[in-house]
């Protein structure tokens, strides 16, 4: 009887991945979706790197880039079952666990990386890396990749122009108010099927930063990509709440100094590493970039902006409030 339940909770405990002696390394199944040459990649093999330098004996870091190990369907689902450890999705995923982080995809909300990464240091914002620690979801960091623009098989430079086209978007309601605002319509697919979505014809738009259409070689079906930077792509490091309260304490404190060591790193090289995507893709030159004029990129912005008014309930006016004054102009 004894035994039987001393090899049930050790299975149980090796289920969710919780270490079950201090001799065993805990192992840390990192996976996200996106290449290895783009933040969130780079980030990723960073923090493998330093706690494989630091904590050697202690903890080994795997990493499944690109969805080999799991995709945008079942992520998050294998965090809070305990089959991955961390993960870093978009700010846009979130949605059936919190409301308030869809402040992060307001169109034209924030003017530039500068000032969202201004918000992520504000209190609000470090609140909203907590708020799903009760649903298993522990935010750890917040990382960031670029601001996204707008790619299509037309030519998009006014708000009209992008009318009856279907955009692929992250599974975000701010981003399928943004699109019909426009006129536009939406298919919510997984990233990894973004690609092939463009190809096969069954949407013929996407909003992405630099990095991902240079790594995801959007330019190859999308001819048309205008700088439209109306929103910006972030990330949320997380882990599975339990877990990550399991590690005993001292290990604990090494890995999140060395999250705050990445994510410094990750947010300091992001914009660098998207002017050097953009570089990429105007040498390829299989897309032409379309640069907006400030009056054109008003017309969008003025477009758009509805959607604001829309999701300040859901959101929190006090979020809003908050994420609205971070703006240098
Ligand atoms: C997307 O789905 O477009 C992005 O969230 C992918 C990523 O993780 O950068």
């Amino acid at each position: 009887m004894l035994k039987s339940v001393v090899t049930t909770a050790l299975s149980a405990l090796l289920l969710i991945g919780l270490p079950v002696s201090a001799a065993e390394p805990i192992v840390i199944k990192f996976s996200h979706v996106v290449a290895e040459d783009t933040p969130k990649g780079r980030g990723a093999l960073l923090f493998k790197q330093l706690v494989e330098q630091r904590l050697g004996d202690k903890v080994k870091v795997e990493v499944y880039p690109n969805s080999t190990l799991f995709g945008d369907e079942d992520e998050l689902q294998a965090l809070r079952d305990g089959k991955v450890q961390l993960l870093a999705p978009s700010l846009s995923k979130f949605d059936a666990y919190t409301k308030q982080l869809q402040v992060f995809d307001l169109p034209f909300l924030f003017d530039d990386l500068e000032a969202v990464k201004r918000f992520q240091k504000r209190e609000k914002s470090r609140e909203l890396l907590r708020s799903m620690a009760n649903q298993d979801i522990y935010g750890l960091a917040y990382w960031n990749n670029g601001m996204k623009q707008l790619s299509a098989t037309r030519a998009l430079k006014a708000p009209a122009d992008a009318k009856g086209l279907n955009f692929r978007i992250q599974p975000s309601p701010v981003l399928e108010a943004q699109f019909a605002q426009i006129g536009a319509s939406t298919s919510k697919l997984a990233f990894s099927e973004t690609l092939a979505a463009l190809q096969k014809g069954t949407v013929q738009g996407a909003e992405n930063p630099w990095s991902n259409l240079a790594s995801q070689k959007l330019d190859s079906v999308q001819p048309f990509i205008t700088e439209t930077n109306h929103g910006s792509l972030n990330y949320m490091l997380i882990s599975n709440s339990k877990f990550w309260i399991s590690i005993p304490y001292q290990v604990r404190t090494q890995l999140e100094a060395i999250i705050e060591e990445v994510s410094f790193k990750v947010n300091q090289d992001a914009e660098e590493l998207n002017r050097k995507s953009r570089e990429q893709l105007v040498a390829a030159g299989r897309a032409q970039i379309i640069t907006l004029t400030p009056e054109q990129r008003d017309a969008w912005r003025e477009a758009m902006r509805p959607v604001w008014q829309r999701f300040e309930a859901e959101i929190g006016a006090d979020v809003l409030r908050a994420a609205q004054t971070v703006n240098r102009r």
